[in-house]
């Protein structure tokens, strides 16, 4: 069916901060008129025109008008593509009518969602629909939580390959970054803290690293909350903010590939702040830091070229065999983790899906469940990750 699609991708989005980017990346990695296909999608034409103009994108890209609050319009869009990337969000204001229209419809589908609450959600109620329909629907697609949740699994990958051993325990460990918000994702996490507030329920799916595998709660994990002295790493940890969305999806993964990094895994992810009474003090900073929420920066806005170009990540995740074996990975972005990086990995993800069309099957799945090595693969080839092991 999704084969027979007018169009491959359609950015919808492409007048945001991050969809803009998401369609000049297209447009620079794979150009117009080749074998990827792909439309800008948006809710005004006059906006839609303005961009494409601005970013030097040729008027033969088509241009699609779909109004997140007018589902006749998000259905006939999905009806025509065969993936489409979404960049509006919060999702849990925007998204529902459009994840529900492509399970529905039996197209793919890529974003960049954080919202825990409104993942789950569109699990209980639209997972049966994309299994029949075929619709792969990959939430996540971004910073946060591609480089994590394929980190995990090329570490548990290379344990099976030289150790021929699962790990079930990885500690992942963010050793440095550059970067900061754009007014979107700043707008999804009050959203999330707004929800949370009306509904004390919500606190529960927040905290639950098993929020996301209904029917299955594996073993106690690490809180990752507070700073801690990490015996492994001989350095000061503290909290990460993307921790809570990265653990949940990375144990979606486990089971969806039918718990590969066994049934008691054990997962966290901490920020790195050095050894001895320096690394306490900034540990203990950066649990307190509260800037996020009193950040002004608004919807549309974000990083400089120059701040994402000299952004970067580099990521290590330490994983231990049951008998005490060691195996260390690493995992390195060359641009800013949240836009400059994201926007390349979010468009290679919906590449993989369109070049894929038998990879997987239909449901609501993650990035490492979902395209595995073949978006590892592609990351590396054309978006600037890398992926090694480290020390050995
Ligand atoms: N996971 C990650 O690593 C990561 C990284 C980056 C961004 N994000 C997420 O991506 C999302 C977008 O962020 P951003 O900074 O790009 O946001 P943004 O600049 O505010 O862009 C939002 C987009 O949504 C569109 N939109 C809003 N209401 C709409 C409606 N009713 N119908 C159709 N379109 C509508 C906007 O269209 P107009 O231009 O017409 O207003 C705009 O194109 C956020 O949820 C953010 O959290 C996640």
């Amino acid at each position: 069916m999704k084969a027979n699609r007018e169009l491959g991708i359609i950015v919808y989005g492409a007048t945001g901060y991050t969809g803009r980017l998401v369609a000049e990346y297209l447009n620079s990695q794979y150009g117009v008129g080749g074998d990827v296909s792909w439309a800008m999608a948006g809710r005004s034409r006059e906006k839609l025109e303005a961009v494409r103009d601005e970013l030097g994108i040729s008027a033969k890209v088509p241009l699609v008008v779909a109004d997140a609050s007018e589902p006749a319009s998000i259905l006939a869009m999905v009806e025509r593509a065969a993936v489409v990337i979404s960049t509006v969000g919060p999702y849990q204001l925007y998204g529902s009518e459009l994840v529900a229209a492509c399970a529905q419809a039996g197209t793919d589908y890529v974003d960049l969602c954080g919202e825990p609450n409104w993942m789950r959600e569109m699990i209980d109620a639209h997972e049966e629909t994309a299994k029949k329909s075929g619709a792969r629907i990959v939430f996540s697609c971004g910073f946060d939580s591609i480089p994590f949740d394929l980190g995990v699994l090329f570490l548990q990958e290379q344990a099976q390959q030289t150790l021929g051993a699962v790990l079930p325990r990885i500690r992942g460990r963010v050793r440095g970054l550059k970067g900061v918000w754009s007014g979107g994702t700043l707008a999804s996490f009050k959203a999330t803290m707004a929800a949370a507030a009306k509904n004390p329920e919500l606190v529960a799916t927040l905290t639950n690293p098993f929020a996301l595998t209904p029917g299955f709660t594996g073993a106690e994990q690490p809180s990752g909350m507070k700073p801690t002295y990490d015996d492994v790493l001989e350095s000061w940890v503290a909290p990460f903010m993307m921790a809570t969305i990265n653990t949940k999806n990375i144990h979606r993964s486990n089971m969806l590939q039918n718990h590969r990094y066994g049934a008691d895994f054990v997962y966290d992810e901490m920020l790195v702040t050095g050894p001895g009474d320096e690394g306490e003090a900034m540990a203990k900073a950066v649990a307190e830091d509260k800037s996020m929420a009193n950040d002004p920066t608004r919807p549309g806005e974000g990083p400089t070229k120059e701040q994402r170009d000299t952004g970067f990540y580099d990521l290590l995740f330490v994983g231990e065999t049951a008998d005490g074996k060691t195996i260390r990975a690493v995992v390195t972005g060359d641009m800013d983790p949240g836009y400059g990086s994201t926007s390349k990995m979010i468009a290679e993800s919906a590449v993989s899906l369109l070049k894929n069309p038998d990879l997987g099957s239909g449901g609501i799945l993650t990035p490492a469940s979902a395209l595995g090595d073949v978006l590892i693969d592609r990351l590396q080839r054309n978006a600037g990750l890398t992926f090694e092991l480290e020390g050995s």
